[in-house]
């Protein structure tokens, strides 16, 4: 018999917010090892504010964060951060007047010193766009190249698992694809991702599993494949008329 696999991230009825409001209610969900979990919900269901909590930046008011099997829901972010949680907030990340070296550079500031060089080289390797953008200011980079730019600085520190949110806001559609394909590539190389994503077809694509939310409560879980042919998920999130096929 097969070992079990244990998850990558675990969320045990997680309620978190703001101040004195609870936003997100009561949340479990199991992240697998290397797999793409894509979260969907309407404008102000939660999303963000999930992907908060389990990095550390918002109020924390009950229930466990699992992650490679110690509680992490006490530790700070960068704790988290140093323990393998990468975090890619909604909206532009970069330094928009540092060139993407400098930026990359800034992505290192939780490695020792003697890391630098080395993580930026294997950065590198891996998206050879960086090297040929090397001395331009990260501001004057196309969206979709930000996007990956902002990826890359959280990827310099190894994290086992990333936390992506609407990575593909106000790009075109070939540079969606592109940032698609980067989050697959990622994710084969053994990282956990977790997705929040305003093009919710694109998401559930490349995604094995989907989490839906409605006013911060899990509405709907299950594989990729069976979330995006749901007749209530076709209605709400994919314009109502999407073939089984669709691409
Ligand atoms: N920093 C904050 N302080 C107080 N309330 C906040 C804060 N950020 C978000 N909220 C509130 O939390 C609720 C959920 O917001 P959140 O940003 O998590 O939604 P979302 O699902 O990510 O939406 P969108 O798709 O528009 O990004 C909203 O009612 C919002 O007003
Ligand atoms: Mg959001």
């Amino acid at each position: 018999m097969n070992a079990p696999v244990h998850p990558a991230l675990e969320l045990v009825s997680v309620t978190a917010g703001y101040g004195d409001n609870p936003i997100v209610h009561d949340f479990s969900a199991r992240l697998l090892p290397g797999s793409i979990t894509t979260l969907i919900g309407g404008n102000g269901a939660g999303k963000s504010t999930l992907l908060r909590a389990i990095y550390g930046t918002n109020r924390f008011f009950s229930g466990q964060i699992v992650f490679k099997g110690e509680t992490i829901e006490g530790l700070p972010p960068w704790e988290r951060l140093k323990r393998g949680v990468g975090f890619v907030p909604q909206g532009r990340c970069n330094f928009p007047a540092m060139s993407v070296a400098e930026n990359l550079k800034m992505g290192c500031y939780t490695l020792p010193a003697a890391r630098h060089a080395g993580a930026i080289d294997r950065l590198v390797g891996s998206f050879p766009m960086l090297r040929q953008k090397w001395s331009i200011d990260a501001g004057n980079l196309s969206g979709g190249e930000q996007q990956i730019l902002e990826m890359a600085m959280v990827l310099l520190v190894e994290p086992t698992l990333l936390l992506l949110d609407e990575p593909s806001l106000g790009l075109s559609p070939k540079m969606q694809g592109d940032v698609f394909a980067t989050v697959q590539r990622i994710a084969a190389s053994g990282v956990t991702v977790l997705i929040v994503e305003q093009n919710v077809r694109g998401a559930l694509l490349i995604s094995d599993r989907a989490l839906v939310m409605e006013q911060g409560r899990k509405f709907m879980e299950g594989p990729a494949a069976e979330v995006r042919t749901d007749p209530r998920i076709r209605q709400a999130y994919l314009g109502g008329n999407i073939q089984h096929t669709a691409a």
